[in-house]
């Protein structure tokens, strides 16, 4: 059973003047169960924009969202992140800096739920919650009433992981969610990931920069430019794909842009 289904999904944003800007155009995307997506491309080329969509922050000019069988278009983006965890690229968006780690937790496992429902931190929870952190190796075990706004960015964007998958989404959206951390940090939060998403058999797309990363990690790679999907390889063409292929590959797409121009020009 295919989990996410985008159908020719468009977003326009009107960019001032009367003149519009096409971010996402007429893209279709199929990501079965479990599997797992790196998605690249150059800025600007509408990957934020996607998720964005996905996740119900923005609603679509065109094009349906169904996931699981549930068609979610119209839904708002509360209604969704029920079924959708997400990690942003900056580590102040996904957890509450004011808010001790406990509160962060237990309003991450409410999620979803009805706000009214929700009650203080129980010993039962308190203890899931201290094995959960303890997996990090990063002592946050020991620092559950302190405030999340002491913590380092790697710390905040292990936690915003671990509050984005504590009640095991349908999907995992994460958006450049290394790219704030330098290079060590950065690994020990990829890591984390590949555990989470493994252990979990999440289905989840991860926007990256990092042309390495996307070819090692997950099981499926697509490139976006100009708002559409130019490249998606999984399999054992991925195996066989180097960074330089990648780089040759964004080459070749801008490469026809410019041709176009020129075409346009003429
Ligand atoms: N809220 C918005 N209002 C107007 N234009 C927007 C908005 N969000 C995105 N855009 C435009 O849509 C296009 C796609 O942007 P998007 O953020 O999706 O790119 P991206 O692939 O995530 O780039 P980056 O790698 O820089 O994060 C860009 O031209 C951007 O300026
Ligand atoms: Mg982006």
């Amino acid at each position: 059973m295919a989990m996410l289904t985008v159908g020719n999904l468009t977003k326009r944003f009107s960019v001032g003047g009367g003149s519009t800007k096409v971010a996402v155009d007429n893209v279709s995307l199929t990501v079965e169960t479990g599997q797992f997506v790196t998605v690249i491309g150059s800025n600007g080329a509408g990957k934020s924009t996607l998720l964005n969509l996905i996740a119900g922050r923005h609603l679509p000019d065109e094009g349906r969202i169904v996931l699981d069988g549930v068609d979610m278009t119209d839904w708002s983006e509360h209604r969704r992140a029920a079924y959708i965890g997400r990690v942003f690229q900056d580590p102040l968006q996904g957890t509450a800096a004011s808010m001790t780690i406990e509160e962060n937790l237990s309003m991450a496992a409410a999620r979803g739920r009805r706000r009214g429902l929700r009650r203080g931190v129980t010993a039962e929870q308190r203890q899931r919650f201290r094995e959960l952190l303890a997996q990090l190796e990063l002592g946050l075990e020991d620092r559950l009433r302190s405030d999340v706004g002491l913590l380092s960015g790697g710390q905040r964007q292990s936690l915003s992981l671990i509050m984005a998958t504590l009640t095991k989404p349908s999907l995992l959206l994460l958006d450049e969610h290394t790219a704030a951390l330098d290079p060590k940090t950065a690994r020990q939060v990829l890591e984390l990931t590949e555990r989470i998403v493994s252990q979990h058999r999440l289905t989840t797309l991860m926007v990256t920069h990092n042309m390495e990363h996307a070819l090692r990690m997950g099981d499926r790679t697509i490139m976006m430019h100009e708002g559409t999907i130019v490249l998606d390889v999984s399999g054992p063409e991925r195996n066989d794909m180097t960074v330089q292929d990648l780089l040759d590959e964004f080459s070749r797409v801008r490469g026809h842009k410019v041709l176009d121009d020129r075409l346009l020009l003429a």
